[in-house]
């Protein structure tokens, strides 16, 4: 049940710039909601981190978020979906849209039934991971790889580094070379490294976003709800980050060209 208006914003956070990936796919399928995004980037990574640590952040993120009255709270980040999205709704009166690795969607087009995911060593160690994977993996097989310190070239903008490029050889190379025809981006920062991964994994292999899919669920628990917003004017997204500085906005800019004018500083 969503009990703000209609024209109230959606929330969306993430560790840092990775759920970027996923506002971007909501303001396309939604272009007059009003978004507002958490970077909690002075904290990134997650993935890494204790669980009651991920689990304190992402309180302090919904409770800002909720202060600000949004409607409904996208959690743009498959480490806190996976290790406490079920908390997070026990303990708060709004509705949480999670997003998880698409490894169901990759496993359905894989021709060889061997699926590599990347991710982030909380996503893998999850329990909510674990049980996604013994549900599917019947015929099949699932390859994990835990990509540590990814996140952090990108949150620093390093797209086409040498050491960038040196780590998604790394992690990429053993999948495919065990038979992955779909390598699944289970982190929601990987898809700025869409390209990347690819050149390295090659054309025959398809990479599994699921930003998409997580915009359509966001359109239809609004649709649900009767609250998508009706105003016919553009919407707006507005940034708050616990790393406000020109160097954030910059790298904000360049992930999502023309969408924001400055950056807000989020404290809790
Ligand atoms: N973007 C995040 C995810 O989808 C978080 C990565 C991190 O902070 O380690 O998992």
């Amino acid at each position: 049940m969503l009990t703000s208006a209609s024209n109230a914003a959606i929330g969306v956070f993430d560790s840092g710039v990775g759920g970027l990936s996923i506002a971007a796919a909501i303001r396309q399928m939604l272009p007059h909601e009003n978004i507002i995004y958490v970077a909690d980037s002075a904290n990134a990574p997650y993935g890494g981190k204790p669980e009651h640590f991920v689990l304190q952040r992402c309180q302090a993120i919904v409770e800002y978020l909720m202060a600000q009255q949004v409607k409904l709270i996208v959690v743009a980040c498959n480490t806190a979906t996976l290790t406490c999205i079920a908390k997070l709704r026990a303990l708060y009166p709004i509705e949480f849209v999670g997003v998880e690795p698409g490894i169901k969607p990759a496993l359905n087009a894989s021709q060889s039934g061997i699926v590599g995911v990347l991710a982030t060593h909380n996503t893998i160690k999850s329990e909510q991971y674990q049980q996604l994977v013994a549900r599917l993996k019947t015929h099949n097989k699932v390859l994990s790889q835990a990509c540590d310190g990814l996140v952090e070239k990108i949150e620093a903008g390093e797209f086409d580094s040498l050491a960038t490029q040196q780590l998604i050889q790394q992690y990429v190379t053993p999948l495919v070379s065990q038979g992955a025809d779909q390598i699944v981006l289970g982190c929601t920062h990987y898809g700025f490294l869409g390209q990347q991964i690819r050149c390295i994994a090659g054309d025959d292999v398809q990479l599994v976003n699921t930003s998409d899919a997580i915009a359509r669920q966001t359109l239809a628990v609004l649709e649900r709800n009767d609250k998508i917003n009706r105003c016919q004017e553009g919407g707006k997204t507005k940034l708050f980050s616990s790393r406000c500085n020109a160097e954030f906005l910059g790298i904000c800019e360049l992930l999502w060209p023309k969408e924001f004018e400055q950056v807000h500083e989020f404290t809790d």
